[in-house]
């Protein structure tokens, strides 16, 4: 396997690794403000605040994706796991807390490694100990690196033939689908023949629980969004008020999509970066996308990427689809 790819072992201290992911929000946040619409990416949600919120996303009635694919997980384990075969090498990108590997590593015999990919190296070394603790013949083998740049498996790893790229929580419905080819297609060239991707995707579904999920009674998810802007007043010096956005969920039926936006409460500007950006009443920000897959629109994206699914599990209303993609042949 590649490891020529970027990223680094995340035992490696490396004191210039910390400067750069900062850079880069900076210049990512300047250039999607720059947009009209204005545009976040939503992978800057989840510094330690924004984590949090998450975890507590995941706990609510009306977020059904990560209940439904852990019951999925739970359920269908044993055939995952027998599916997947033996000495399998695990390679988790965006790994993050690392709690759903478990429900997969339980089943698998003999796993060869585990190889979570995560950006933010400090957390991921806290969570991998619970981990470290139930598996204990586990090789786990840390890589700290952003999953949507180029990154590689470190060099000496073994298990390579035959490992899978377990991408669970519908992370692939962040990204606009000629982007979630691009980013398949990656993960497809870390892959032999016998290799395989285990991906979690969201299905389409009634509307109503669409955006019940995304618009939750507690406010938790309007919490999140606007953590955001909060982030970047902590970590950029942004000058603007949170309180002057609105958190809005909408159901984007042509494009098969929840799109979270912020909105702006009457005029108002956000300065970073030593530029200004001006907002008027109604104005949004897109923060996120969030796309719901039929059968033919994730048929479609995985064969772009050079795959083809060859096993499914759901769950009973079929509100979450777990997929087993392999290289496509011929
Ligand atoms: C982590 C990208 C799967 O799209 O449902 C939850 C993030 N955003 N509530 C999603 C999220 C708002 C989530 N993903």
């Amino acid at each position: 396997m590649r490891n020529d790819l970027g990223g680094h072992p995340a035992t490696e201290p490396d004191s210039g690794h910390v400067a750069e992911p900062v850079r880069s929000f900076l210049q990512d946040v300047v250039d999607g403000l720059a947009l009209s619409p204005a545009q976040l990416s939503p992978k800057y949600f989840y510094d330690e605040a924004g984590s949090r919120l998450f975890d507590h996303i995941c706990e609510l009635p009306e977020y059904y994706p990560t209940r439904t694919e852990m019951s999925i997980l739970e359920r269908s384990g044993p055939a995952i796991a027998a599916r997947l075969g033996r000495d399998t090498l695990v390679i988790e990108p965006g790994s993050g807390s690392s709690t759903k590997v478990g429900l997969l590593l339980e089943h698998l015999e003999a796993p060869a490694g585990y190889v979570p990919v995560e950006i933010s190296g400090e957390h991921m070394h806290t969570s991998l100990a619970p981990l470290r603790e139930r598996f204990r013949q586990l090789p786990i083998h840390p890589v700290c690196a952003d999953f949507t740049e180029p990154f590689g498996v470190p060099a000496g790893v073994p298990g390579h033939s035959g490992a899978v790229i377990f991408f669970p929580g519908s992370t692939i419905g962040n990204f606009p689908p000629d982007d979630a080819v691009h980013l398949l297609g990656r993960f497809r060239r870390l892959l032999d023949e016998h290799g395989g991707l285990l991906l979690g995707v969201d299905r389409r579904k009634d509307p109503e629980v669409l955006k019940a999920a995304y618009n939750d009674a507690a406010g938790v998810t309007a919490e999140f969004n606007l953590n955001l802007l909060r982030r970047m007043q902590r970590e950029l010096d942004a000058v603007l008020d949170p309180d002057g956005f609105r958190h809005r969920a909408v159901w984007n039926d042509t494009e098969s999509r929840i799109e979270m936006h912020l909105v702006s409460q009457g005029r108002q500007s956000i300065t970073v970066g030593g530029r200004e950006f001006r907002f008027h009443d109604g104005d949004p920000i897109v923060t996120e996308y969030s796309y719901k897959y039929s059968d033919n629109g994730i048929r479609d994206v995985a064969a772009r990427a050079g795959f083809e699914i060859t096993d499914g599990w759901t769950d009973e209303r079929c509100w979450f689809s777990v997929l087993y993609l392999t290289p496509a042949t011929g």
